[in-house]
């Protein structure tokens, strides 16, 4: 149950950043294949977008790609670290505006003065209170036709990690002497899709989109979500998909990154970023930071596989 707290303490503290969160796209081949493979091609009728709010950027991961997307950027983070890291990193964008928030309010933004905010790889940390804080928020931010995207925990919804995963992530952990992320990398336990579809009634928006997607393995964890002001342009019935492929995707775009990454920009290639995946620094060693979903799923298909009859994830 990560909170409020356990974030700031986490990400503000304790995280050493090595690649400035870019070590996380290595799945992908690198921040750059991940924005244009994944990210891009379910963000892309949003964009470009005039006024932008980024909810937890981070070190700027994805800052910056939204910030020569838009005219004006505003980006709030719990850590003082991050903020500070990004307006470092960003401060010749006279556009764009780095601020520390208290992990559930956006009052540094005029009310309607966001076309959209967007939220990548952050807020899957976080449980039910902060997501229902966020739209409550989101829906004064939102311009009339404004809309969010919003990438978040989808655990409650999903069956635990089969036994023998979780044997062998407590054996690899015993012989490593080494705390892990876990199978569950962290997710908020109390999220699903549908609680989020919910919440966002309860604050008054529209949830027009849900993909329920697999991360680091074949466990629908995650989920990608977009909200809109009722009766904008953006309102729909909701259209909500459960995709297991998502990380097979990845070990796609890696194969892509290998070849035409490094033609992107010459000037400025993306760092190569090989092997394991290491989310949570000084104790994050072990089997579960292995980057073995990507090929897992392609190639093996869904793992532990379970038993015909039983519950599939939501
Ligand atoms: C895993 S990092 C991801 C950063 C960035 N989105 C990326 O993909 O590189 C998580 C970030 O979320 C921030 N964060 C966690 N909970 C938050 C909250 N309730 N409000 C704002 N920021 C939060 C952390 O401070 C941290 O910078």
């Amino acid at each position: 149950m990560p909170s409020v707290e356990a974030n700031r303490q986490l990400w503000g503290a304790a995280y050493g950043w090595p690649e400035e969160g870019d070590e996380w796209s290595a799945p992908w081949g690198g921040r750059r294949t991940q924005w244009y493979t994944s990210i891009l091609p379910r963000l892309h009728p949003f964009l470009p977008a005039r006024r932008v709010l980024e909810i937890a950027p981070g070190f700027g991961r994805w800052s910056s790609f939204l910030i020569p997307a838009c005219e004006s950027y505003v980006g709030v983070d719990l850590a003082e670290t991050a903020v500070e890291a990004c307006r470092k990193r960003f401060a010749d964008a006279t556009h764009a505006s780095f601020h520390v928030t208290d992990g559930r309010s956006l009052d540094v933004v005029d009310d309607g003065a966001i076309d959209l905010a967007f939220s990548y790889d952050s807020l899957v940390h976080v449980e039910e209170d902060v997501i229902g804080s966020y739209l409550g928020e989101l829906s004064r931010k939102l311009a009339p036709e404004g809309v969010a995207f919003l990438h978040h925990s989808n655990l409650a919804g999903c069956p635990p990690a089969g036994r023998p995963a979780r044997l062998a992530l407590r054996l690899g952990n015993a012989v490593r002497r080494q705390r892990t992320v876990g199978w569950d990398w962290w997710r908020g336990a109390t999220m699903d899709a549908a609680r989020f579809a919910q919440l966002a009634d309860d604050a008054g928006l529209a949830c027009i989109a849900q993909e329920r997607v697999n991360w680091m393995g074949s466990r629908l964890i995650d989920c990608i979500s977009a909200v809109a002001q009722p009766g904008s342009r953006w309102d729909r019935p909701n259209a909500v998909v459960s995709n297991p492929h998502f990380m097979a995707d990845a070990a796609s775009a890696r194969c892509v990154a290998r070849v035409w990454g490094t033609l992107a920009d010459v000037s400025s290639p993306e760092p190569a970023s090989e092997g394991a995946v290491r989310r949570f620094g000084p104790f994050s060693l072990g089997l579960a930071e292995r980057s073995i979903g990507a090929w897992s799923v392609s190639v093996l298909g869904p793992w532990p596989r379970r038993k015909r009859g039983r519950r599939a994830p939501q």
